[in-house]
């Protein structure tokens, strides 16, 4: 039979000492009542230094704002989406940002004051910023690169086939010299060979970048996909827009059409859907594009990213190109309720 016993306070207090989590409690007004050694690191005052003076000292000005809401809340007894962040100011001038978890010291039913614990994230954050800096990077150079390459396909190489097949044509088409029905039937059968050539060469090219897109603007882009859809897939999709339209710079355009294209090959691959709807509405404040299928949905992920580890890049595809534009995505699908995919970019 196992018995209960309880921990000494010795082992409280060495476990407040030497936990690798900054913890310090301070009274209401904000003065420093107690602190562990972590803490004294992360901010970088000795101890003596931190009791009895104020929080003040090594928060920033936005994260004292941030501590006072949080500690109305905590007095109003509303629960807080634990932990948050703050940024603190050590003492050698640099920022931490650090997530917090408070709570309230009630002592004999009276309010004396509030305990946080620290983790320093700056490192991590600092990693994440960089991969997504590097990841942004990666899809402007990508965006710039399909760009050249459309390019030089429509003109290195189809003007020179349409040429060869308009001479070609002009052979079999002119009446002298006459020919022999055998070369005759050959350069013909050459002729339809170079049309098809030329007609999977400009797929080729208005699959990684649209003319249409950069001619005649991102609402023209979707109905030209809405009517690709109808057409090779059989479902029935409309697109609509919504409000006064306003141009849009070059690359929210790009980013917005980058994102329909990838959550309608998400349709067409997975969705199993009838019926598809693509909005864009023109807002005072924002503009925001909307993918909805009727399709079996799926069940999210917790975080986008995860997928990447498992070769599915499509909607965090999505997410970091929504980032570039400063835009919110958001997803919602359930099994058996369909899918819909929105992008909200600012003004
Ligand atoms: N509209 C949708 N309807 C049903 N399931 C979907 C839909 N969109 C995405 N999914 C599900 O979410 C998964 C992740 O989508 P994501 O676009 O990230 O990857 P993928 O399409 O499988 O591969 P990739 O886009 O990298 O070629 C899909 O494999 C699919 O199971
Ligand atoms: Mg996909």
């Amino acid at each position: 039979m196992r018995t209960k016993f309880e921990l000494p306070e010795q082992s409280y207090k060495y476990l407040f000492e030497n936990v690798s989590d900054a913890i310090w409690v301070h009274d209401v007004m904000g003065n420093i009542m107690a602190a562990n050694k972590a803490c004294g690191k992360l901010v970088g005052y000795t101890r003596e230094e931190l009791i009895g003076t104020n929080v003040k000292k090594f928060l920033t000005d936005k994260s004292l704002g941030l501590a006072r809401e949080v500690q109305g809340r905590l007095l109003n007894g509303e629960s807080l989406e634990e932990p948050y962040e703050w940024k603190l100011l050590r003492k050698d001038g640099v920022t931490r940002i650090a997530k917090i978890a408070s709570s309230v010291v009630i002592v004999e039913k009276e309010v004396k004051g509030f305990q946080h614990i620290a983790r320093d994230v700056t490192e991590e954050r600092q990693l994440r910023e960089n991969t997504r800096f590097f990841s942004q990077l990666c899809i402007r150079a990508q965006e710039r690169e399909r760009e050249r390459i459309a390019l030089e396909l429509h003109d290195d190489v189809a003007q020179p086939l349409l040429l060869l097949s308009q001479r070609l044509d002009a052979i079999t088409t002119s009446t002298r010299p006459k020919l022999a029905k055998l070369l005759r039937e050959k350069i013909e059968d050459l002729h339809i060979l170079t049309n098809e050539a030329l007609e999977r060469l400009r797929r080729c090219a208005r699959d990684l970048r649209p003319r249409i897109l950069d001619d005649l603007g991102l609402i023209a882009a979707l109905e030209w996909m809405v009517d690709e859809l109808i057409e090779k897939q059989g479902i029935d999709a409309q697109a609509e827009a919504v409000g006064a339209e306003r141009s849009l710079p070059d690359e929210v355009q790009l980013m917005l059409f980058r994102i329909a294209q990838e959550a309608l090959s998400n349709v067409r691959r997975h969705a199993e859907a009838t019926s598809v709807w693509i909005t864009i509405e023109f807002g005072d404040s924002e503009t925001t594009l909307t993918v909805k299928d009727n399709g079996k949905g799926f069940k999210l992920p917790e975080k986008v990213e995860d997928l990447t580890g498992i070769g599915k890049l499509g909607l965090a595809g999505m997410q970091e190109r929504a980032l570039l534009i400063s835009a919110k995505l958001t997803l919602q699908s359930e099994p058996d309720k369909g899918t819909t995919v929105n992008v909200e970019v600012p003004i």
